[in-house]
């Protein structure tokens, strides 16, 4: 079977029409679903002095109330995103592509097996681990531009600063020792699981949808996006545009801190929109526990009063069955 880029879809459909198996059904898609003319303003946290009790409960009700908050003043300088931003020439991307069929996640690939109900996302991706260095696999990092893995490493040492100040805040949050929901999350032996969305121009975008509505799998996900508008997040029913903020570092809270946490802090129901003439591309890094990682409520949050709402059970088999849409 040939390989087929929603890249060389879109460059085929230009100003025409585009194939069945991307349109959505009525109440999907996004030009009817979402709130016109309001951009959803989720909370701006100034990071500046991430340490003062004053951002630590800010982190602490946006986790509760909106599962999902944008981070300014952080410690990533600029120029090391803008170099994390520089696309990557598609032949690159070929080099890497996962082969069809493929059970791999990592890799370059179009989500070539279609969603349940038969469609498919106007997005390729390219997956691959940036830490711990024991799980890294450089084989499937791009080898050009050349400084591809030098501004990784680099992005990827930020990041976990910040990562670590969330879990810091949280765990405080939650009425835990600084330490204790990292500690218990895994530690240093999470995994840091970076994804480039590629979100190539749609000549309908109102009919189609980058990625469908879903929560993320892993405990947080620190994200930042191009300019062009696209993300949504859902709040009362309601499908909104997330408001795009310059430098800013999207942090959605994912299902294993909401489990971690027994429900006190939520996932956020999210999706993405694609644009008419612009390409949008995302940069998510996931923060993930290890395959045979057991996670559950933490046991301080549980007591006769709360109950655990969640079952404990190993990151694999929590991912095989949302993937395979098995209850939990
Ligand atoms: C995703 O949630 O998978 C993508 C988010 C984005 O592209 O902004
Ligand atoms: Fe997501």
């Amino acid at each position: 079977m040939e390989l087929l880029r929603v890249q060389t879809i879109a460059h085929e459909s230009k100003d025409t029409t585009i194939p069945a198996m991307f349109v959505r059904s009525e109440t999907e898609q996004p030009g009817t679903t979402t709130v016109k003319g309001v951009k959803l303003e989720v909370p701006i946290i100034d990071f500046s002095n991430p340490n003062e009790e004053k951002v630590q409960n800010e982190i602490m009700e946006a986790s509760q109330k909106w599962g999902m908050f944008q981070i300014v003043n952080h410690e990533i300088p600029n120029d090391v995103i803008k170099k994390l931003q520089s696309e990557l020439p598609q032949e690159e991307k070929e080099i890497y592509a996962k082969p069809v069929g493929s059970e791999s996640i990592e890799g370059y690939g179009t989500n070539l097996q279609k969603e349940v109900n038969g469609k498919k996302g106007w997005v390729d991706h390219l997956f691959h681990i940036i830490w711990p260095l024991s799980s890294i696999n450089y084989r499937v990092w791009p080898k050009n531009p050349p400084s591809y893995r030098e501004v990784n490493e680099e992005y990827g040492k930020y990041l976990r600063g910040v990562a670590d100040t969330l879990f810091k805040s949280m765990s405080i949050g939650l009425g835990l020792e600084e330490h204790e929901l990292k500690e218990a999350a895994g530690g240093d032996d999470m995994i840091y699981r970076l994804k480039i969305n590629y979100y190539p121009p749609c000549p309908c975008p109102d009919l189609v949808l980058g990625v469908p509505a879903h929560t993320d799998m892993s405990y947080l996900t620190i994200l930042v996006p191009n300019e062009v508008q696209g993300l949504q997040a859902s709040r009362d029913g309601q499908w909104y545009d997330v408001k795009y903020v310059p430098n800013a570092l999207v942090i959605h809270i994912g299902d294993q801190i909401e489990i971690l946490s027994n429900g006190n802090y939520k996932a956020v129901l999210h999706r993405t929109t694609v644009n008419k003439d612009e390409t949008r591309m995302s940069w998510p890094v996931f923060i993930e526990p290890k395959e045979d990682h057991e996670v559950g409520p933490h046991p301080k949050l549980i007591n006769q009063d709360n109950p655990p709402k969640y079952k404990t059970k190993k990151y694999k088999d929590y991912a095989y069955c949302k993937l395979n849409k098995i209850p939990q």
